[in-house]
């Protein structure tokens, strides 16, 4: 087990004492973060002390530390998984070569851009998230959102890390320009569109944090199989932070439709016109919501054919979901894959080389994860005995990125004309009315152990504590 130095400004366990120009790099880059988290953080957090965790050690069992934390204090660090003794590489062109421990100067450009990719997305769902805190529905919920923003803040500093350690004069500039670039800012935004769009109200976060972070999952599993072995051990390391970040998602949306359920039995209706009137948010809108997050999230992954994502591949950079899980070549060459395409004005299966495909190949492992959880949410309207059932759209909906971008297309699959669209476009993505009253319900809720209206309390609390724990205290 590698314990962490926390003597230093930086907590690391990547003996970044003994590598002075790192350190002092580092160090210099610090209180840039320190602003952007001061202006970028979470709106009006900076006096209240939140009980959160902190990583300790990169042992998965027991690696955090539960306390109180001003977040300006908290202690954001550079941890790796343990490097894995004569790792080698088990897909792509090198398949059986050692694994790297430094950027071979071939892929030095490829590498970065992914890792100021992946790096972006971190301080960017911060800045979506910033006002959230101020209508938190609950203490426990306030803090689990300091939670996922701090490990956010985390996330950047991993990044970060290796563009300065392997991208010298290069890389100390993305860090830079990594503070700089804003989450939906004109002139210089983030650079993935879903982490521009705002993350306004509660469900929105929550539907975030279950689909927008899942994608984070599988970007950084992909990644955490990566030839080059810093990032590997990066990655590793972060999937076992993201884990809380999908569970906040996955139970925030459930105890909402918990919640709205509830009440549909006790007025027995499902009128949403009643249902609203009472202060909760009725299941077609959440239906909405799902719809509006499951197709943004997926334009992540990319083009459905993509030459770069053959090249990343190939070349070692980026594996796939759970590849040393995988009972084929790990090469792929000649090898298919479907991908969905418009033809003669159908929705058709076409076949194409899996290297190109691998970006479709991930979002299909994306999609098949998604459905899990929300199969667990329909449990709880069935557990009601509700007759409704949520479902994620079909992959071609409302779709902007690769051979279904702007192809109209019903969240059932149904082709539809611009003027079908248009029509129905409220009932299919939340309309403005609908954004209205879930911002309209949201009201900070501060006494322990009590919640808001439109959310069920949850199950259990965090690190065992009772749901009535002083979470977050004001002073
Ligand atoms: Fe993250
Ligand atoms: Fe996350």
């Amino acid at each position: 087990m590698s314990g962490i130095d926390y003597s230093g400004k930086i907590p690391n366990n990547v003996n970044l004492g003994e590598d002075r120009a790192l350190q002092r790099a580092l160090e210099q880059w610090q209180p840039g973060f320190l602003d952007w988290w001061k202006d970028m953080g979470p709106d009006g957090s900076q006096g209240l002390d939140v009980y959160l965790r902190t990583a300790v050690s990169v042992d998965p069992q027991g690696w955090a530390q539960f306390g109180y934390v001003k977040m300006p204090d908290y202690r954001w660090g550079i941890f790796l998984s343990p490097a894995e003794a004569k790792r080698s590489i088990h897909f792509g062109d090198h398949k059986g070569e050692n694994a790297w421990q430094d950027v071979p100067g071939e892929h030095r450009a490829n590498l970065r851009r992914i890792i100021v990719t992946q790096g972006d997305t971190e301080p960017a769902s911060v800045e979506q998230q910033r006002h959230l805190g101020l209508t938190a529905p609950s203490l426990y919920d306030l803090r689990n959102l300091f939670q996922v923003n701090v490990e956010e803040g985390r996330h950047l500093w991993a990044m970060v890390y290796l563009l300065h350690k392997y991208f010298g004069r290069d890389g100390r500039e993305e860090g830079e320009a990594l503070l700089e670039r804003r989450s939906g800012q004109q002139d210089n935004p983030r650079i993935l569109r879903a982490f521009n769009e705002p993350t306004p109200d509660w469900l929105s976060f929550f539907m975030f944090t279950y689909f927008t972070d899942r994608d984070g999952k599988f970007q950084l599993c992909a990644l955490a199989e990566s030839s080059f072995d810093p990032l590997a051990r990066t990655t590793k390391f972060m999937l076992t932070e993201e884990a809380h970040h999908m569970f906040v998602g996955e139970s925030g949306v459930a105890r909402v439709i918990k919640r709205t359920c509830e009440l549909m039995n006790e007025l027995k209706t499902d009128d949403p016109v009643r249902l609203r009137a009472a202060g909760v948010i009725d299941l077609p809108t959440i239906q909405r919501y799902l719809n509006f997050h499951f197709s943004v999230t997926i334009d992540l992954f990319g083009a459905d054919e993509s030459s770069n994502a053959a090249t990343f591949y190939s070349s070692g950079l980026k594996g796939r979901f759970e590849e040393g899980k995988r009972n084929d070549d790990h090469v792929l060459k000649g090898q298919t894959y479907q991908v969905l395409a418009l033809h003669d004005g159908h929705l058709v299966e076409k076949e194409v080389p899996m290297l190109n495909a691998l970006n479709e190949v991930l979002r299909d492992d994306f999609i098949k994860d998604s459905v899990a959880g929300v199969d667990r949410w329909n449990k709880v309207i069935e557990k009601a005995g509700i007759p409704f059932r949520l479902k994620v759209p079909h992959k071609a909906f409302h779709r902007n990125i690769g051979a279904l971008a702007g192809v109209r297309v019903s969240p059932s699959g149904r082709l539809v004309s611009e003027d079908e669209w248009r029509a129905n476009v409220d009932q299919w993505l939340p309309s403005a009315a609908d954004r209205a009253l879930v911002v309209s319900l949201m009201g900070r809720v501060v006494e322990p152990g009590k919640f808001a209206n439109w959310i069920a309390p949850p199950v259990m609390g965090i690190n065992r504590q009772p749901v009535e724990f002083e979470y977050v205290r004001f002073n």
